[in-house]
């Protein structure tokens, strides 16, 4: 982190028994992927989200991975995907060898939008991916009727929505299999890691083997399938478990600190992601749309020099240059990637700091050009590459 950033956009909280736990590993020696941390947050982790398996791994582009490689997704095959995204779900279908087919956003929720989806169904899709971006979940009823009808697998991402809920069900309960990160930066960490959550016993059983090289159950040393070392270390899970312990009190704060904003910019032009009925939004990372992307830069680089760090929204993957031969519009998340911006959101922020980045927000905004312009004011697509 740079050295001049007083205000963080995110940073983990580690409160609880963290420090004791990973103590207890160097100790007893247990810092490999075997040891009891590690059953113990599989087991606390499928409890807390509702599910029979929850299955460990080094990180949450490999829990996609693991996951899309246990459905047996591979070449010829198509997924559906949000265009606007981080990056990691479009590179698991990718390291599959299957096909990411980009659809766009619903300009509220910020989620993938269903009525395109449907569209983009071909004899081909095999999978919907939903990403539940920041921490908002995803339109699972017509999600799941358009999976079911059309005898297609739907998997979660979950790496930003740790403690959202769909209808009162944790996400992740929703499709076929499911994924989380625990990066650093997300509701409940260890550093690096993610889970993989399915009630589907043969789904499971099949993360298990991809996981650990492939490894046959009835046989020592003999691998009958070409599988990864995605294993979590005892370490890591340690510190899950610990963190896990306190995710109640990071997600109270989390909600707190949304709603602090959420009043205090009340009379400013920004735009909130909606939380839509029936939904608890997680508010990973609170997030905000300005008019313009010329707001938005403005906007940033004045809390940038007041100390205070944010993130631009994701550009959509469509826009980036692997993708760029494939040439296609989806304007309303081109938009949400030009004006958005999340704001400091980690559960140790303040109230005081709260007040003091709203007002800053204030007096820029209050600069702002009345007349918001149109959706995707400029196009992020490059040109074709030579
Ligand atoms: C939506 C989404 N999916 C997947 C990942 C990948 O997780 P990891 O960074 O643990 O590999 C992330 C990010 O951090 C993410 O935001």
């Amino acid at each position: 982190m740079s050295q001049n950033i007083r205000i963080p956009v995110y940073q983990p909280w580690l409160c609880g028994n963290e420090e004791r736990y990973v103590l207890d590993c160097l100790r007893s020696n247990w810092i490999s992927s075997k040891g009891a941390y590690i059953t113990a947050f599989e087991d606390r982790f499928a409890a807390t989200v509702g599910v029979r398996h929850a299955i460990s791994v080094c990180n949450g582009t490999v829990a996609l991975h693991v996951a899309l490689a246990a459905l047996g997704i591979g070449p010829g095959d198509e997924v559906i995907v949000p265009t606007f995204t981080y990056i990691a779900p479009v590179n698991a279908i990718v390291y599959c060898g299957a096909t990411p087919v980009f659809v766009d956003s619903d300009p509220h929720t910020w989620q993938l939008d269903p009525t395109d989806v449907y569209r983009r169904i071909t004899s081909r899709t095999k999978a919907i991916l939903a990403v539940h971006l920041y921490g908002q979940p995803a339109e699972m009823d017509a999600l799941s009727s358009l999976a079911r009808e059309h005898g297609l697998f739907l998997v979660e991402d979950c790496a930003e929505a740790f403690g959202a809920r769909y209808r009162g069900n944790h996400v992740g309960t929703f499709g076929d299999i499911a994924t989380f990160s625990f990066y650093g930066n997300k509701t409940i960490t260890t550093g690096e890691g993610g889970m993989v959550v399915t009630s589907d016993d043969m789904l499971a059983e099949r993360v298990h083997r991809l996981k650990g090289q492939g490894l046959a159950p009835y046989r020592e040393y003999w691998h009958d399938i070409v599988g990864y070392n995605y294993r979590m270390t005892n370490i890591a899970a340690a510190i899950g478990l610990a963190q896990l312990e306190n995710a109640e009190l990071f997600l109270t704060r989390k909600r707190a600190i949304a709603k602090c904003y959420r009043q205090l910019l009340a009379d400013t032009p920004l735009e909130f992601q909606h939380e839509a009925p029936n939904t608890e939004h997680s508010w990973w990372m609170v997030s905000v749309l300005t008019p313009t992307a010329h707001d938005r830069d403005i906007l940033r680089s004045e809390l940038r020099r007041a100390g205070i760090e944010t993130r631009p929204t994701f550009y959509p993957v469509h826009t980036m240059p692997m993708y760029s031969q494939r040439y296609e519009r989806h304007r309303i998340a081109e938009s949400l990637g030009l004006r958005g911006i999340n704001l400091p959101s980690y559960p140790a922020l303040g109230d005081d700091q709260i007040e003091e980045i709203c007002h800053i927000i204030g007096n820029v905004a209050a600069r702002f050009p009345s007349e918001p312009e149109q959706h995707h004011p400029r196009s992020p697509i490059p040109a074709p590459m030579q």
